[in-house]
């Protein structure tokens, strides 16, 4: 088939070479002239692992252009634009609009168009009454939402646990099923609406547990318990499974962030009170804060102390510092007074790393530079840097009281304090800490 793809960002890029890996020629739009520049030069314009030999491999069945104006004939254009949050929660659909709009334009009659950008439920049906039926020219819309994920998108891409695509009409939905035939992949073939729903009811599900994973980790902090082996335990249940039940300091990112906020807006705007997912939402915020308070008690207050946020990226394997806690924390502490150092194996090197951290904090170019003087370490991203990292030498070059706070749980916590570390981590007590735990609760009548 002849493939549009609209936005060269994580996902657009990955299924425009996906497509061509399988066969298609494909015509990408990407409105960013720098991020155009770089396509054409055939340099992959951010961070995702094995893309850019991918792409080296299809180069030859691609081509770049600036806008969905400009795209040849096509049989499907796929839109993967930004959905980024409004300032109440909700999508602001600004992108989407704007592409729709060129695509409705300029497209040859009977285009399909493929929407993969993530959109509030109702959306899809709202686009084609605004800009395909006004065309007039049988321009027919898809939903079919992605599930891939930043820093494992080319293997999520080739095997996909599910396609989902939601069509009014079996012809399109089909063109658009055919581009995935050869993956193998489960599919799921629904109403456009009912597709868009598939994609924020597994996000507000993932986050849930995400949450819910966390609230039991403060709890068992209380009690002395420890949040691995309960975890451990809970995710031995097939009915619950293993995946998603690891405490930290909640999650971040281009998606459950914003999906989350913008599902419970749609609930809102629909006349329902989405009480778990608002719960869930809050629950992550606080997460964050209590890394902060965490900080401020073992320094005895923030302002003039020195701190190093290890990680600014989301998660380890990407570039993407959207919503990062990391990124947070850093503008928390830095807000608070502290002196913050932050460093990033990957995002350190970025514009827009250095941009987010706002006044007060500064990005450095090495673990090494970061945490000298440092008073306090947080690990906020579990990059495998910083599991193998020189944590003797880390506490040679700080300051007392040699607090680390692991974010991430991803650092053994008795070896940690056995460097001379106070040792802070989400739902693990070691040490002294967890003995204390475990006496004041042997103290307390049993309810
Ligand atoms: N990033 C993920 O892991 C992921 C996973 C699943 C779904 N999604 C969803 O996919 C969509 C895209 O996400 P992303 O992370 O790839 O976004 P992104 O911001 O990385 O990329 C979007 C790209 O679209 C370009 N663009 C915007 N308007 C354009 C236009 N009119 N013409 C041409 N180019 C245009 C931007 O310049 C940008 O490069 C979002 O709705 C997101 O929620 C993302």
């Amino acid at each position: 088939m002849h493939v549009g793809v609209v936005g060269a960002g994580y996902v657009g890029l990955v299924a425009a070479v996906g497509l061509a890996a399988a066969g298609h020629d494909t015509a990408v739009a990407e409105a960013d002239p720098a991020k155009l520049a770089a396509l054409r030069e055939g340099r992959v314009p951010f961070y995702e692992p094995g893309l850019q030999e991918w792409l080296d491999s299809v180069a030859a069945r691609m081509t770049f252009v600036e806008s969905a104006g400009s795209l040849p004939p096509c049989d499907v254009v796929l839109i993967a634009v930004g959905t980024p949050s409004g300032p109440s929660g909700q999508t602001d659909l600004t992108q989407v609009r704007q592409a729709v709009r060129e695509v409705a334009a300029t497209a040859r009659p009977g285009t399909v168009v493929a929407m993969k950008s993530t959109v509030p439920p109702g959306t899809g049906l709202e686009l084609v009454r605004a800009y395909l039926e006004p065309a007039g020219r049988d321009l027919a819309y898809v939903s079919n939402p992605e599930f891939l994920r930043e820093g494992k998108a080319v293997d999520d891409w080739l095997h996909p646990d599910r396609v989902v695509v939601g069509a009014a009409e079996p012809g399109a939905g089909e063109r658009v099923a055919e581009l995935y035939r050869h993956l193998g992949a489960p599919l799921l073939m629904t109403d456009i609406t009912s597709a868009e729903m598939v994609k924020y009811a597994s996000n507000a599900l993932l986050a849930t547990k995400i949450s819910f994973i966390n609230e039991i980790a403060n709890v068992c902090e209380l009690v002395g318990a420890h949040i691995d082996d309960v975890a451990r335990g809970v995710g031995m249940d097939p009915r619950l499974g293993s995946h998603f039940l690891q405490a930290g300091i909640g999650y971040g990112g281009s998606c459950f962030p914003k999906d989350t906020r913008a599902l419970d807006f749609t609930a809102a705007l629909n006349g329902y009170s989405f009480e778990l997912l608002t719960a869930v939402i809050e629950v992550n915020r606080r997460q964050r804060i209590r890394v902060v308070q965490r900080l401020h008690e073992a320094l005895g207050g923030l302002a003039g102390r020195s701190v190093a946020v290890l990680g600014l990226s989301f998660k380890p394997g990407t570039d993407d510092t959207r919503e990062s806690p990391g990124v947070e924390i850093a503008r928390m502490l830095a807000g608070a007074g502290a002196e913050v150092r932050a460093y990033d194996p990957v995002a350190r090197l970025s514009q827009e790393a250095e941009q987010v951290l706002g006044p007060g904090a500064r990005r450095t170019a090495t673990l090494a530079e970061a945490v000298a003087g440092a008073q306090a370490v947080v690990v906020a991203t579990e990059w495998q840097e910083f599991r193998e990292a020189d944590w003797a030498a880390v506490r040679r070059a700080m300051e007392r009281p040699w607090v680390i706070f692991d974010g991430r749980n991803c650092l053994d916590g008795e070896a940690m304090e056995s460097l001379g570390f106070t040792y802070f981590a989400v739902g693990r007590q070691v040490g002294r800490r967890r003995q204390a735990a475990v006496a004041a609760r042997a103290g307390r009548p049993c309810e």
